[in-house]
């Protein structure tokens, strides 16, 4: 090695000692230049080969090799310490903020239960504006002109004549007016109600409907799918019991229960003691329906059904006042999350 070279390597060390990003870097760096099998040694080794006339020249710049790497080195460690933690360094191994994953309303989780069960054996899902017209919400489905849930008293009536749907029944007038036979669809949407709001009532709600319409759809359809469907939602073991009822639009018309999923029919509090709940109501579509819809009353048949959703969730979920799932109370809401 001669002069010159040792004073590029002097340079080169320099620049990396300066460069280096971290304490490992810099403590392989003083190895590599000042270790025992480092440059330094090397260097005065060299020493013998070097001119007797650049010696004294040589032996200098040995020795600032040696004094400047190693004021570079201690000047780069103190570096590096104090910005290893200024004060408001990011300390990695604090606990961090969890976040608090959201999660579907519980009327919506029942919904996706109920879209579920009914999407598995062949119903699509059909959605219609919450206001719509007389027709679609009363005439269409046979409700007589006197019908007491056409009263102002009861339904939500807006300056133009149209109304806030008191159920989801015209989604199915509106698929059967643009949509030929057969149908199987399932409707779920928020019906209005002029209800005084307490523990089972709200003026806002929601139901979900479903309509089957085919060629010889009887009521052996309805209550093997209804049944089916107990079975899924409540459980296997669960009983169905149809009895008569009446509305409008369905001839014959049925009230729906299901054996109760608290006590199993035996009697409880939830079921005051007769072992069933009520969930749903149905009925073989009345012809006049299909003649108002301009479906052909003679070749075609169908059942309908409808069902509050805040009563299954209610049901379901044990919840004792349906006002708790309007209320957009977190602590409620995190118990179904
Ligand atoms: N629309 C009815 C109601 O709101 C429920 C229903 C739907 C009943 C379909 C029979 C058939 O009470």
């Amino acid at each position: 090695m001669q002069l010159e070279d040792l004073q590029s390597l002097t340079q080169q060390a320099l620049s990396e000692i300066e460069a280096a990003p971290s304490a490992d870097a810099l403590e392989n760096l003083r190895v590599q230049y000042l270790g025992r099998k480092g440059k330094l040694p090397e260097i005065m080794a060299s020493l013998k080969d070097v001119a007797p006339e650049d010696r004294p020249a040589f032996g200098q710049g040995a020795n600032a090799f040696k004094v400047q790497v190693t004021s570079a080195i201690q000047s780069r460690k103190d570096d590096l310490l104090s910005t290893a933690t200024p004060a408001d360094a990011l300390d990695v191994t604090l606990p961090g903020n969890a976040g608090q994953p959201g999660s579907l309303h519980p009327i919506h989780q029942i919904l996706a239960r109920v879209i579920n069960i009914f999407d598995r054996i062949g119903f699509n899902v059909a959605t219609g504006p919450d206001v719509d017209t007389v027709f679609n919400n009363f005439d269409a489905l046979n409700t007589p002109a006197d019908h007491p849930s056409r009263d102002e008293q009861d339904t939500f009536y807006l300056k133009d004549g149209s109304l806030l749907r008191t159920q989801t029944s015209p989604i199915q007038i509106r698929h059967m007016l643009n949509n030929p036979p057969p149908v199987r669809i399932i409707a779920p949407g928020r019906a209005y109600r002029r209800d005084t709001p307490d523990a089972t009532h709200s003026a806002t709600f929601h139901q979900v409907e479903g309509l089957y319409v085919a060629e010889k759809v009887s009521m052996a359809d309805l209550k093997g799918d209804l049944t089916y469907f107990a079975h899924e939602i409540v459980g296997k073991n669960t009983q169905v019991r149809f009895r008569p009822h009446f509305f409008p639009f369905t001839e014959p018309s049925v009230e729906v229960d299901f054996t109760c999923h608290v006590c199993k029919g035996k009697g409880c509090r939830v079921c005051k003691n007769s072992g069933w709940i009520e969930i749903l109501g149905a009925g073989m579509v009345d012809p006049q329906v299909f003649e108002n819809v301009g479906y052909n009353p003679e070749t075609t048949s169908g059942y309908a059904f409808g069902m509050g959703l805040e009563r299954i969730a209610m049901i379901m979920l044990e919840i004792d006042d349906i006002r708790r799932l309007y209320e957009n109370d977190a602590r409620f809401l995190r118990q179904f999350a």
